[in-house]
């Protein structure tokens, strides 16, 4: 595995592979490696001939009193949990060599980041969506791998890949969870056991809503929601962001029970805020 640090050196080092046809996979991360990630690298080389990782903090995509500064890192690490799973190259550049000048062009996606994440993080999928063209220009990827963890991260860039005409297939991978069914997060470190415990509810709660979804037990989508609400207020430790049961993935309001529903949660225990999703497929 080569460790990269620089967008001309990605550029050089992948032309020889372009020349000769073979398919890059790409695989944006922003670190503190975990399974999550690690299977969308076995995804990707499953499906193409070399990989690339990115690691990069994007600075854009956090608000001013998010955890930016304390976002966990480990680079020596991740190169391990990197090459173990068999990255070919692995993107790791400094905020200045991504973004040497003051930017004046973002990417912006309507409508879509309207909702959820969108809602309660105001600019965070426009940063997403600016960096991900960035890097999609850096790499020029055959194939992008992103995990349904984040739907309405897969629901952005696969809207901003069609409308900017961009030559990359999205490949959305399905969640990894923890046996105990917590859904892997490079914040889930910042959870103390008790929080931990509490933060189950997510993961149950879904899982109980799309059970009852499939045996016809709820009348609308807000009984979905409500359902949920009321699970997830059992623990004394969560503080809810959002719960929310939308079409996906326009992320617009359901007409209807048999729509393609996303049922998405974002809760806060203590100052770690986490999220998770089922989707729920009718057509
Ligand atoms: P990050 O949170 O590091 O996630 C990188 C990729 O791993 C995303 O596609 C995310 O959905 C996926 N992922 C994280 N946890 C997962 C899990 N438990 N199961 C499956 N996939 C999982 O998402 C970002 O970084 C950034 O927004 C990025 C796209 C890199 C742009 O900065």
């Amino acid at each position: 595995m080569r460790v990269i640090t620089t967008k001309s050196e990605l550029r050089s080092s992948l032309q020889p592979s372009r020349i000769a046809r073979k398919t890059i996979g790409f695989v944006p991360t922003m670190g503190y490696l975990h399974e999550g990630h690690i299977s969308l690298v076995k995804q990707a080389k499953l499906e193409c001939d070399i990989v690339v990782m990115s690691i990069f903090v994007n600075p854009l995509q956090f608000g001013p009193n998010e955890d930016l500064d304390r976002y966990p890192r480990d680079f020596e690490r991740d190169c391990e949990l990197a090459k173990e799973a068999g990255v070919d190259y692995l993107f790791h550049p400094d905020v200045q060599e991504m973004y040497p000048n003051q930017s004046l062009t973002y990417v912006r996606v309507g409508q879509i980041t309207e909702k959820l994440c969108g809602a309660s993080r105001p600019g965070h999928f426009d940063g997403v969506a600016t960096v991900v063209t960035k890097l999609f220009q850096i790499v020029q990827p055959d194939r992008a791998y992103f995990g349904l963890k984040d739907a309405q991260q897969v629901a952005v860039i696969e809207q901003m890949v069609l409308d900017l005409d961009i030559p990359v297939i999205i490949v959305p991978c399905e969640i990894v969870r923890e046996s105990d069914g917590l859904a892997l997060s490079s914040r889930n470190v910042f959870l103390t056991s008790e929080q931990h415990q509490q933060a189950l509810i997510l993961s149950k709660s879904l899982r109980m809503a799309k059970d009852k979804l499939a045996s016809h037990l709820f009348e609308s989508t807000d009984q979905v929601s409500q359902f949920v609400i009321q699970q997830i207020q059992t623990q004394s430790l969560a503080e809810i962001d959002y719960v929310d049961t939308l079409q996906y993935p326009s992320l617009q309001n359901p007409n209807s029970l048999t729509d393609d529903l996303l049922i998405a949660v974002a809760v806060r225990f203590g100052s770690t805020r986490l999220i998770d999703n089922v989707l729920v497929r009718h057509n």
